[in-house]
């Protein structure tokens, strides 16, 4: 047993019952999970590729952006898959079929690309960029830079899809982009970080959201002046 992963087994406990319930062998047990894994393993790899994908059309981009200015546009790139743990959460929480199909068409986020820009005119001028090229399907758009939150979120997100081209096959797999800038990420991080504060009072939680909404506003004044002074610098 001590080859199987003990996390794997604690995720799929059912299948665990199963086999205690059930009359399988030991070995027939085992192949099941590695038949299992293995195909889970394929599902985050895809996703993985993807990401490796939309990256690299953004390091691109920013490879040529710098050519014509001073600077690049883009400060970094930060990119995820979620976890097993979100994945289960989200999967309960919009009541998705536990199977690798239902996951794959109704969870857009599993791939997560970050960009993060000096400048809003950046943001805009990448995601038009990105979103021209002939292989990249949009999805979904939402421009939280021009209608904020209500608690003061600003960014821009794209779900597309871009292909993956493996032995056989190509495949469309869908990421999430969030593009914004370094004011947008500071704030999010540690919006971020509150929202898993459990041990505050609703008062403080009034005071702090109060708080927040205050920097986000005060944050995306500081976002449109550093753009006015490069219009006036020019570039
Ligand atoms: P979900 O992924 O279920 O939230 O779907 P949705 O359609 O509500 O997507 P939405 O575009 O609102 O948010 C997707 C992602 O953006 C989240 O997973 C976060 O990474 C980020 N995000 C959205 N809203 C907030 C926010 O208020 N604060 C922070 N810190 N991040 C946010
Ligand atoms: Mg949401």
């Amino acid at each position: 047993m001590n080859s199987i992963d003990t996390k794997y087994i604690s995720d799929n406990i059912e299948t665990v019952k199963d086999f205690v319930a059930s009359e399988m062998t030991e070995s027939q047990f085992l192949s099941s999970i590695e038949k299992d894994m293995t195909s889970l393993q394929q599902f985050f790899m895809y996703y993985k590729c993807a990401i490796m994908e939309v990256e690299t059309k953004f390091k691109v981009l920013n490879e040529q952006f710098s050519l014509h200015g001073e600077s690049n546009p883009i400060e970094f790139i930060e990119s995820r898959i979620k976890s097993y743990g979100s994945l289960y959460k989200k999967m309960e929480s919009k009541s998705i079929p536990k199977n690798l199909d239902a996951i794959e068409s109704s969870i857009h986020d599993i791939a997560g690309v970050r960009v993060v820009c000096s400048f809003i005119q950046d943001i805009y001028h990448l995601a038009d960029c990105f979103l021209a090229q002939d292989d990249i399907r949009l999805i979904e758009k939402k421009d939280y830079i021009r209608d904020p939150k209500p608690n003061g979120y600003r960014s821009l997100h794209l779900i597309v899809e871009v292909p993956i081209f493996l032995e056989h096959e190509k495949r469309p797999i869908k990421v999430e982009v969030q593009l914004r800038t370094i004011a947008m990420d500071f704030w999010a991080s540690l919006e971020h970080k509150l929202r898993y504060k459990k041990d505050l009072s609703a008062a403080q939680l009034r005071f702090l959201s109060g708080e927040m909404k205050v920097c986000a506003d005060q944050s995306a004044a500081w976002d449109r002046r550093m753009q006015n002074i490069r219009n006036i610098i020019g570039r």
